[in-house]
């Protein structure tokens, strides 16, 4: 049986003063993580083509972009490196270089920039000239030494000065190994925000441009990131992440994943992140240079979208323009 005539939901709606008073669910800054791609090239820097408006940042600058994210309150960001071909290799030996571009990226901010979050990526796929995120053998990724190659690299970072590190590939094992890697070695403080459903999507082809492996990527990552049907399967992953001593969990991509995201944070309570990819971006940014959208008016709708699932941050290239639009 109705309500109407007595009930009338616009009542609240009618002007942008009870709007505010009834909004649910608020957008800040304080949502917001950075990512932000470093290379190794020698330029300050260089654009991305399906990223229009997302440049890779040169050693040269990544300092002040660090300092421009504090100055607009960003309380972190998150590093992705984009490595000169020359030094790919099988076995991503470059991973493992502590004077290589993430650590020395890391150290360069932690030098002149306090108080503001590092998160880097814990992955080979920058590294390897196949561009899997997994050792290989006889065309397989192969599990176990690649979750002990990565608790090497989370060392490393560690070291350089990383606050989180953030284990990208979805291998079986890897947040309990960098775990216990990073705890024996000192870095008991440093935490891990795993990405714990990640899914084989294609959305992160622009991110494959823009650090170099598009070209590379032999066959496809869907014999270790999730098939896109699934969703008690994402909340099996997330409870073994937890488990393993994930200190946040995170859901990638995200405005397709809304539903895992809201299913993560009623389950487990857990910091929930979702990740904005670079498809994501492009799609908005195509469509906003064409006119076809309002291009503020989506971003906040998509980045309120994915707070309103249960997000406590996103990780997003927009962080920046967001961070103006607050
Ligand atoms: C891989 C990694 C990927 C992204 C972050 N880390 C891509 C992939 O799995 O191939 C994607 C980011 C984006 O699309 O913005 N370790």
């Amino acid at each position: 049986m109705s309500q109407f005539p007595q009930l009338r939901m616009r009542r609240n709606r009618q002007s942008e003063w009870q709007r505010r008073l009834t909004r649910e669910t608020r957008l800040s800054r304080d949502d917001l993580i950075w990512t932000i791609v470093v290379t190794d090239q020698d330029t300050d820097r260089q654009s991305v083509p399906s990223m229009p408006g997302v440049d890779r940042i040169g050693l040269s600058q990544i300092v002040s972009e660090a300092k421009r994210a504090k100055t607009l309150g960003i309380p972190a960001i998150a590093l992705f490196p984009h490595i000169d071909p020359k030094l790919k290799d099988s076995v991503a030996s470059e991973a493992f270089n502590p004077a290589g571009l993430i650590p020395a990226a890391v150290r360069a901010i932690k030098d002149s920039v306090s108080d503001l979050g590092v998160i880097v990526d814990v992955a080979l796929d920058p590294y390897t000239d196949h561009g899997h995120d997994g050792l290989m053998n006889d065309g397989r990724i192969i599990n176990d030494p690649t979750v002990d190659a990565l608790a090497d690299c989370a060392v490393i970072l560690a070291e350089a000065g990383a606050d989180i590190v953030a284990p990208s590939d979805m291998m079986d094992g890897r947040v309990g190994a960098i775990r216990q890697r990073m705890d024996s070695t000192g870095y008991q403080d440093v935490a891990i925000m795993s990405y714990a459903a990640k899914y084989a999507s294609g959305f992160y082809g622009p991110y494959r441009d823009a650090i170099g492996t598009a070209s590379s990527l032999i066959g496809d990552k869907r014999t270790y990131q999730m098939d896109p049907g699934n969703s008690d399967e994402a909340l099996r992953e997330v409870a073994l992440d937890i488990a393993e001593g994930a200190d946040m969990v995170m859901v990638k991509p995200g405005l397709p994943y809304l539903d895992i995201i809201r299913r993560i944070k009623d389950e487990f309570s857990m910091p929930t992140y979702a990740f904005q990819v670079s498809g994501e971006y492009a799609m908005i940014k195509a469509a906003g240079q064409n006119g076809w959208i309002d291009e503020e008016r989506v971003i906040l709708e998509s980045l309120t979208s994915l707070k309103r699932a249960g997000c406590d941050g996103i990780l997003t290239y927009l962080a920046p323009q967001v961070a103006e639009y607050l």
